[in-house]
């Protein structure tokens, strides 16, 4: 099963991984790196993850970070100190690196900082955190990879090289100071020693799992609209965000996947720049805003909040084959008065049910609005569809009629607890 955004990623994946996790053995990330940020409540206490899998929180379960995903070290041991502190049983039994994970270096993250600064309007927003960088690298076919941990020769040779080019443009094109091949091994060499504990064959833990018949869940990162192909080019990220990345991008089949579970918040919201055609910027958005906490868990920075566009939806549903919608904060729409579905858009004088295609069409377009009645009530204490509001129980059936996949879980709070099935006859 692979559990993926469908909007702008913080669709509130971590909460529906950690839920969807009792049913699996194993857990595996696919692609991105720390620029994701899932926030778990369990049993009342927070956790923010950035790169372990959400899974890592049931014991007993086993999780991996597969070779599409980019590791910085740093922060991969920190997460691992910071669990290990509650508690939480981190040895590698437990956690598994690919040998081919590409490792996010210093001169990466100094890179993608100094370009959003020399950037003087077109900002992406990325989240600093390297990750382009360090893809790029990956494509150049010159990047480090956690397995080269094993190898100082090599890793040494790989730094050298990279370098004589990255020196070039942090010190010519950024004004910044270069770094040194001594100066980056001495902060990796003590890192990589950590990291090499958890190196394993991904895709082999795979196979093993399915030969012993037991389930793996995918966990995607970001969204299906910040995916480098078909998300809002150039405001995506650098990883292929759609649920068939997922065995690309963990090591197995395509054929190893049955179900596709596409989180959906109950709204809309944006971090970093880019077209967002429901933007609100009235009191309805601060109150998505302020109800919803809408901070990114990675920067901090104030989400952008619009209503809930069904043409992003429905084009996520066609790309990555929903098998399930998990709706999430729902709870979040109670007490306006009225709200608005977007069913389409309108594009060069005709309705479009899907975004269109071109570059930056996207900022062109103006949604076409449904409005239906809101709800007062509060509804985190519902545990059964029948419980809902009738409001409620209108705006989830048209939410599943405009997208053509079936509601399978609706979430009206941050805990495990507030969770509801929708059953469809
Ligand atoms: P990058 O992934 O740091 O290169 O950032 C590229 C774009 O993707 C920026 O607009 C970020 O705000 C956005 N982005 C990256 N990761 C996430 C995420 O996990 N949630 C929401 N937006 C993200």
């Amino acid at each position: 099963m692979v559990v993926h955004g469908a909007q702008w990623g913080d669709e509130g994946k971590g909460k529906i991984v950690d839920l969807l996790t009792e049913k699996a053995a194993l857990i595996v990330r696919f692609h991105g790196g720390n620029n994701a940020g899932h926030t778990l409540v369990v049993n009342g206490e927070k956790t923010i993850l950035h790169l372990i899998p959400s899974g890592i929180l049931h014991g007993g379960k086993r999780c991996a970070i597969g070779a599409g995903v980019v590791l910085d070290p740093q922060v991969f041991l920190a997460e691992v100190d910071q669990l290990a502190a509650k508690g939480v049983d981190m040895s590698p039994a437990r956690l598994a690196v690919s040998l081919r994970t590409h490792v996010i270096m210093p001169y990466h993250r100094l890179l993608d900082a100094a370009r959003e600064e020399a950037k003087a309007g077109g900002k992406i927003g990325t989240t600093g955190r390297g990750i382009g960088p360090c893809y790029e690298d990956k494509a150049s076919r010159v990047g480090v990879r956690a397995g080269d941990f094993l190898d100082e020769a090599l890793l040494t040779a790989k730094i050298r090289h990279a370098l004589a080019e990255k020196n070039a443009l942090l010190t010519d094109l950024y004004g910044l100071a270069p770094l040194s091949v001594d100066q980056v091994l001495k902060e990796l060499l003590p890192l990589g020693r950590r990291v090499a504990a958890y190196l394993a064959d991904v895709p082999g833990l795979i196979g093993q799992a399915k030969a012993d018949g037991a389930n793996i869940l995918f966990e995607g990162a970001q969204g299906t609209h910040l995916d480098i192909d078909h998300g809002t080019y150039p405001f995506v990220t650098s990883s292929c965000c759609l649920a068939g990345n997922a065995a690309s991008g963990s090591g197995c089949s395509i054929r190893d996947i049955h179900e596709v579970v596409s989180v959906v918040k109950a709204y809309t919201t944006r971090v970093g720049s880019g077209p967002f055609p429901t933007e609100l910027t009235c009191a309805a958005g601060e109150h998505l805003q302020r109800t919803g906490a809408e901070f990114g868990a990675t920067t901090g920075r104030k989400r952008r909040c619009g209503w809930l566009d069904m043409a992003l939806v429905r084009e996520a549903v066609r790309l990555n084959g929903t098998t399930g919608l998990a709706i999430t904060k729902l709870d979040v729409l109670g007490g306006l008065p009225e709200l608005k579905i977007c069913t389409a858009y309108r594009y060069e004088e005709s309705d479009i049910l899907y975004p269109p295609q071109r570059e930056g069409a996207l900022g062109a377009v103006t949604p076409v609005y449904e409005t239906m009645p809101g709800w007062r009530e509060d509804i985190s204490s519902c545990r059964s569809f029948d419980a809902l509001p009738e409001a409620a129980k209108r705006y989830l059936n048209r939410v599943e009629e405009l997208a053509g996949a079936p509601i399978a879980i609706i979430s009206v709070g941050p805990g495990r607890e507030e969770t509801l099935c929708k059953k469809n006859s």
